[in-house]
């Protein structure tokens, strides 16, 4: 009976600490933010068990998503540094397509993903193309979540920060075009959650290369057979290293 050799495989740091640290702020500012922003769009009546002036549950409500505003800001303004100083991984070139080799990346993913005419690919070991692509694109709306969020806030606050932004109000014909598409947009993120974390298992399954987990401790798997894939020769991003696992 012939045995088929098990593939080697070896640790391989992607995430850095950075990353990973903007990625969980973000994901829960998203969450704060989606939940209450959609609370201040759609408010509800409460039974009041006290006097109207003894409660401000609407204003805890306005003050959380103003917080979480902050910090999205904050976190996003870190991760955009970062695309410029962190390794090859969190760098911005891997996520903007600009070699025949991620536009080839990206059909091979539409094939796996999304027209199942593929049941599976040697990926790259940080982002997949579709999924750099897929962040950069949710960057633009981030940077537009951010106009808009702060030009409304600006009519709230004497900080210099949102006064940045007025000049958007009157691009959007007042407040209450601000206000729509600031609404409009957060369909994206929940949309884009939805779909980012299916596929997110999906790719963890089909590639076994502990997607998932990689967010949290920063390491996926990799054969090594599949290191010195030739037509990963000719690509922007340097060809994978064997970290020193630990
Ligand atoms: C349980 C929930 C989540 C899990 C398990 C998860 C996991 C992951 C993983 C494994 C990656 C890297 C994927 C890859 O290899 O391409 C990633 C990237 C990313 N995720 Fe999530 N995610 C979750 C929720 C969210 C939420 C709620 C958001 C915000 C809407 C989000 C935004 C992002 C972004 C922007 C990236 C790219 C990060 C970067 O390159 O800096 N994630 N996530
Ligand atoms: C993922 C990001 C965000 C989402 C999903 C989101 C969502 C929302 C939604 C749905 C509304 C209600 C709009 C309406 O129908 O009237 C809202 C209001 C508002 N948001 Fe955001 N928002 C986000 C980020 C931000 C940021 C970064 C700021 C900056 C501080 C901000 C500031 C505001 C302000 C000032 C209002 C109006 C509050 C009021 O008049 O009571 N938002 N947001």
């Amino acid at each position: 009976m012939i045995e088929a050799a098990a593939p080697t495989y070896f640790r391989l740091y992607v995430w850095e600490r950075p990353v990973r640290a903007f990625h969980w702020v973000n994901a829960t500012a998203v969450l704060a933010l989606a939940i209450t922003g959609f609370v201040i769009g759609n408010p509800f009546r409460m039974a009041y068990a006290a006097e109207a002036y003894q409660q401000n549950w609407f204003g805890t409500v306005r003050f959380v998503h103003f917080a979480a505003g902050w910090i999205f800001l904050v976190a996003f303004v870190a991760r955009i540094y970062w695309g410029f100083v962190g390794d090859q991984y969190a760098r911005w070139r891997h996520y903007i397509p600009h070699t025949r080799w991620q536009w080839r990346e990206i059909v091979e993913v539409l094939r796996i993903d999304i027209f199942q005419t593929k049941v599976s690919g040697e990926f790259s070991s940080g982002h997949n193309a579709l999924a750099g692509l897929t962040y950069s694109v949710s960057f633009l709306v981030y940077a537009f979540q951010i106009a808009t969020g702060f030009a409304l806030y600006a009519s709230m606050s004497d900080a210099w920060v949102p006064s940045l932004f007025v000049w958007v109000v009157p691009l959007f014909g007042g407040d209450a075009g601000v206000r729509f598409w600031h609404h409009a947009a957060m369909w994206f993120f929940i949309l884009f959650t939805m779909i980012h974390v299916y596929l997110v298992f999906y790719h963890d399954y089909v590639e076994g290369r502990g997607t998932t987990s990689s967010m949290v401790g920063g390491w996926k798997f990799a054969r090594v057979d599949t290191l010195t894939a030739p037509d990963q020769s000719d690509e922007a991003c340097e060809p994978d290293e064997p970290a020193e696992s630990g």
